[in-house]
């Protein structure tokens, strides 16, 4: 049965990026209002629908703050954050301020309007590290590799704080890797959006490494349908939002390559430092717990992305 969110006031953190577009769909579809919060750094090509009402702000800044307390929303899906794990390395000054410092604040401002409902992104891959279980579930030790997998285990012990000060009800979402349209393919990140563009626009796609690093690929659509249960829910802690498969890189850009009528060779670069070897994740808790299961296959996944960045390209 399709979730309603009628009457209910949702605030979208990083609305306009490329979760948080296709989530603000899906939630003004179910009838919540919405008001999106995002300061448009790495907004998405995917336009924000004129629907949701959108405040250009940091979310570690006073303005956020001001904004979540005038509106009192019901319920808060906390999506902004700088995604990029390469970055995080740079920059991680940067990254943990607004990673972690935008989080506490956006959830500080959550309890001061007393808003109860608090759905984080949290991400799977760059919390377990190199999991000895695959696929990996919630109880496994996280052991990030990266400043921003250090930041995701650093807010979801925040999201225990005000949860266990009986603050809030917050629920962190552990996601796959993300892959849809609408996802940026001109940056470091996101190997299904960058081959897409590449291949479309006839250059060979790249494979870092041997491509036998795996990952476990999630369709943006099957990931909105658990921030949208999670919303509608009261559950507490961390669930992984992942399909339990392992997709070898190698093998996704040859789909792609397929998809595309691409002939040639992958080009290969160098494998960055401290990249996770295998990543999968159990998805069993949040099947329980918020009766969600991913429902596109990969195949599917990838033939409608890339017709998306057909659209994009040509
Ligand atoms: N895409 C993935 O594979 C993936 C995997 C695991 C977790 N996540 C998490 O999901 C969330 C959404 O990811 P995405 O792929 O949509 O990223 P994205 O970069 O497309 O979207 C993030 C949005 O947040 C906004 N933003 C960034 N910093 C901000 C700030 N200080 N104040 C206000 N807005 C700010 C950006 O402008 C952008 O619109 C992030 O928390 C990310 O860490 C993503």
């Amino acid at each position: 049965m399709a979730v309603t969110m009628h009457g209910r006031r949702v605030m979208v953190t990083g609305g306009a990026g490329f979760i948080g577009v296709h989530s603000v769909e899906a939630l003004l579809e179910a009838g919540a209002e919405v008001l999106v919060i995002d300061d448009l750094r790495h907004a998405s090509y995917r336009p924000l629908p004129g629907a949701a009402r959108l405040e250009v702000a940091d979310v570690a800044e006073g303005t956020a703050r001001t904004a979540i307390e005038e509106w009192q929303p019901t319920a808060i899906l906390h999506l902004a954050a700088q995604g990029g794990v390469n970055r995080s390395w740079r920059e991680p000054t940067m990254d943990a301020h607004i990673n972690v410092l935008g989080t506490v604040s956006v959830l500080a401002a959550a309890m001061a309007s007393g808003c109860r409902r608090v759905v984080v992104a949290s991400s799977g891959g760059a919390l377990y590290g190199a999991a000895r279980r695959l696929p990996t579930p919630e109880d496994e030790p996280a052991q990030p590799r990266s400043p921003y997998g250090t930041a995701k285990l650093s807010i979801e012990h925040y999201l225990g704080h005000f949860t266990r000060a009986g603050a809030i009800d917050a629920l962190a979402l552990r996601y796959g890797n993300v892959y849809g349209p609408g996802q940026d393919g001109t940056g470091e990140a996101g190997v299904v959006a960058i081959s897409s563009r590449r291949l479309l626009e006839g250059r060979a796609p790249v494979i870092r490494g041997d491509g036998a690093q795996t990952r476990d690929f999630t369709y943006v659509g099957d990931v909105v349908a658990a921030n949208v249960l999670g919303l509608n829910s009261t559950v507490t802690g961390a669930f992984n939002v992942g399909t339990g498969s392992e997709t070898a890189i190698g093998d996704l850009v040859r789909r792609l390559c397929e998809l595309a009528g691409y002939r040639g060779e992958p080009e290969r670069e160098p494998l960055p430092p401290g990249e996770v070897a295998r990543s999968a994740l159990d998805n069993s808790l949040a099947a329980e717990r918020l009766g969600w299961s991913p429902a596109v296959s990969l195949d599917d996944g990838l033939a409608r992305t890339l017709e998306s960045f057909r659209t994009q390209v040509s």
